[in-house]
C-alpha cells in the first residue's frame, strides 16, 4: 500500500506503482486543475510539486505528473494547484499572473503557477535568472512570455526576504501559501510508510525516473511488472573516493547539478545541464536511466563517455564493472543480462590540467534533444595535448567513443593543423543517417564544429 500527502489530505492506495500521478490526481481525487498537455513531459501542464524529507529538512521540487509514476511518491509530499489556493483569494503568485495579463485560455497557468511556487519553496536566491529557470519546463501557446516574466519577477521581488530555513513558515507567514504547509514535515515523519522492497530482479523493466519509459511505452508501462530504482536512497550518492568519483545510479540529473563536488571539478557544469531537458525534467529523471536507454543522442551518456567511466551491474547478488563505451554494442542493444541492473558509475575526477567541455546542437537550445552532441576531456601541458577522449552523439546507431581521434591527439602539439587532421579522423569514424534531425551531411559538419568548439572552448 502506498501512502502519501495530497495537499493537505493523507491518502493511500493499492493501484499498481506504475500508475501515473497525473491519472491518479485527475481520475481518482478528481483534482482537474492539473491539466494534460502532451503527456510526454513537454508542456509542464501537469506540474506538480513533491516534497521530501532529506537531511531533516523538507525540500520541494517541481516534476512532470505525466511522467510520474505513484510507486515513486510514496511516503512524499504531493502539491497541485489546488493545495496552494487560498479559500477566498488569489495567492500572492496568481494576483501576480493576473496583474500582468499574463494568462489567456488559461489551460497552461496552473502548471505555470505551481512551478512558481516551487520556486518560492525552494532553497535557491530568489532573483530573477532562477524565478524564470523555474518555468523552463512550461509551455504557454497563447499569452506570450512576456506577461509570464513579468509576473515572475513580481513573485521574486515578494520573496527578497526569503531565509535559507524554514521556508514553508516564512511564506505562510507571508501569506504566500496555506497554513497547512508549516504542518507537512511532522505529517510525513508520523506517515507510516512500508518500504517498497527492491528485490524484484525478475522484472521486466527497471523503472527510474520514467522520463523515457513512459514517452516511449506509455500502455505497457501501466501495468509493467517494474522494479522500481528511482526511490531507492542506496543508490543515491556523489562522492569522492581518492580522486575517483563515485554516483549512484539512481542519482537524479538535479542532484548532480547541485553537487557540490562535480561543480568544483566542473566549472561550467551549471551552463551545460542548462542544456539537459528542463527543471521538472531533471528532477526526476536518474543518471541510470539516460545511460540505460542507449539512445544515440543521450547527452549524459556522450558526458559520462568522454570521461571514460565505468559503470557497475548487478543482477541482486553478483557484481560486475564494464567501460561504459563496451556497455553499447548496438542500436539500443547493451551489454546487460535482463536480470542486471546498473547500481553505479564511477570516473576519474579531473585535475588540476585536466579540461573537460560539452558541446550540444539542437533545433531549439532548450528544451530539445540534440542533432548532435559531444564531449571531450583533455589533458596538455606546454602546449603538447598529452590525453584525449572524445565522444560524440547522433552520429552512429549508438554513443560512442571518438577512439582514432582520440588516439590521434594524444602527443600531438596543440595547432590548427593538429585540429584539422584531427576532425578528419574523427569524421572517418562516424555513420549518420538523415532523419528529422538533420542530414548526415549536416551532422558530419555539425561534429566538425563542435570538435572546434571544443578547442576554442578549452584552448
Ligand atoms: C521533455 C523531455 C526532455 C528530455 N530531454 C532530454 C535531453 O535534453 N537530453 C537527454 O539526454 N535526455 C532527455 N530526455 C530523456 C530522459 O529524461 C533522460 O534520458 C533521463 O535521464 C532518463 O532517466 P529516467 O530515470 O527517467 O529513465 P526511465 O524512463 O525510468 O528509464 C529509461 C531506461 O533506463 C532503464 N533503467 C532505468 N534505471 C535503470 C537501472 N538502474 N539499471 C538498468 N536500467 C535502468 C529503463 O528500464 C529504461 O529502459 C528528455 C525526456 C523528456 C520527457
Ligand atoms: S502533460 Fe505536458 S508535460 Fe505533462
Ligand atoms: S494561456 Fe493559453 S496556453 Fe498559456
Amino acid at each position: 500500500m502506498l501512502k502519501f500527502i495530497l495537499n493537505n489530505k493523507e491518502v493511500s492506495t493499492t493501484l499498481a506503482h506504475t500508475t501515473l500521478l497525473l491519472d491518479f490526481i485527475r481520475y481518482n481525487k478528481t483534482l482537474t486543475g492539473t491539466k494534460i498537455g502532451c503527456r510526454e513531459g513537454d508542456c509542464g501542464a501537469c506540474t506538480i510539486l513533491i516534497g521530501e524529507i532529506i537531511n531533516n529538512e523538507l525540500q520541494y521540487k517541481s516534476a512532470t505528473s505525466c511522467l510520474t509514476p505513484i510507486g515513486n511518491i510514496n511516503g512524499k509530499h504531493i502539491v497541485t494547484i489546488e493545495g496552494i489556493n487560498f479559500e477566498n483569494e488569489l495567492n500572492p503568485i496568481q494576483q501576480a499572473m493576473h496583474n500582468q495579463s499574463a494568462t489567456q485560455c488559461g489551460f497552461c497557468t496552473p502548471g505555470f503557477i505551481v512551478s512558481l511556487a516551487g520556486f518560492c519553496l525552494n532553497k535557491n536566491t530568489p532573483t530573477y535568472e532562477n524565478a524564470i529557470a523555474s518555468i523552463d519546463g512550461n509551455i504557454c501557446r497563447c499569452t506570450g512570455y512576456k506577461p509570464i516574466e513579468r509576473a515572475a519577477k513580481n513573485v521574486c521581488d515578494i520573496l527578497q526576504d526569503k531565509p535559507q530555513q524554514n521556508i514553508a513558515t516564512y511564506l505562510v507567514n507571508k501569506n504566500i501559501l496555506p497554513k497547512y504547509f508549516e504542518t507537512i514535515q511532522a505529517r510525513l515523519k508520523a506517515l507510516s510508510t512500508q518500504t517498497i522492497e527492491n528485490t524484484n530482479v525478475s522484472a521486466k523493466v527497471y523503472l527510474g525516473g520514467g522520463t523515457d519509459l513512459y514517452v516511449q511505452k506509455h500502455d505497457e508501462m501501466l501495468d509493467a511488472n517494474a522494479m522500481l530504482m528511482a526511490d531507492n536512497k542506496d543508490l543515491q550518492y556523489i562522492k569522492n573516493e581518492n580522486g575517483i568519483c563515485k554516483i549512484g545510479a539512481s542519482t537524479t540529473v538535479t542532484q548532480m547539478q547541485e553537487s557540490d563536488l562535480l561543480n568544483q571539478h566542473f566549472p561550467n557544469l551549471q551552463q551545460h545541464i542548462k542544456l539537459i531537458s528542463s527543471t521538472p525534467i531533471r528532477n526526476i529523471a536518474t543518471i541510470a536511466g539516460n545511460l540505460a536507454n542507449a539512445s544515440p543522442i543521450g547527452d549524459l551518456t556522450v558526458f559520462f563517455l568522454a570521461l571514460n567511466a565505468t559503470i557497475t551491474l548487478s543482477n541482486g547478488q553478483d557484481e560486475r564493472k564494464i567501460l561504459l563505451s563496451n556497455f553499447y554494442k548496438g542500436y539500443k542493444q547493451l551489454d546487460k543480462a535482463a536480470s542486471e541492473y546498473i547500481t553505479a558509475i564511477e570516473f576519474q575526477l579531473p585535475t588540476n590540467n585536466t579540461y573537460f567541455n560539452f558541446e550540444k546542437v539542437c533545433k531549439r537550445t532548450y528544451l530539445d534533444i540534440a542533432s548532435v552532441n559531444t564531449a571531450i576531456c583533455l589533458q596538455h601541458s606546454n602546449n603538447i595535448i598529452t590525453n584525449a577522449t572524445i565522444s560524440a552523439g547522433g552520429v552512429n546507431a549508438i554513443p560512442m567513443q571518438l577512439s582514432k581521434a582520440s588516439a590521434f591527439f594524444a602527443g600531438k602539439q596543440i595547432n590548427t593543423q593538429t585540429l584539422e587532421d584531427g576532425i578528419q579522423i574523427a569524421i572517418s569514424e562516424i555513420a549518420p543517417i538523415s532523419d528529422a534531425r538533420g542530414t548526415k551531411e549536416y551532422k558530419t559538419l555539425l561534429l566538425a564544429q563542435l570538435i572546434k568548439a571544443h578547442f576554442i572552448e578549452l584552448l
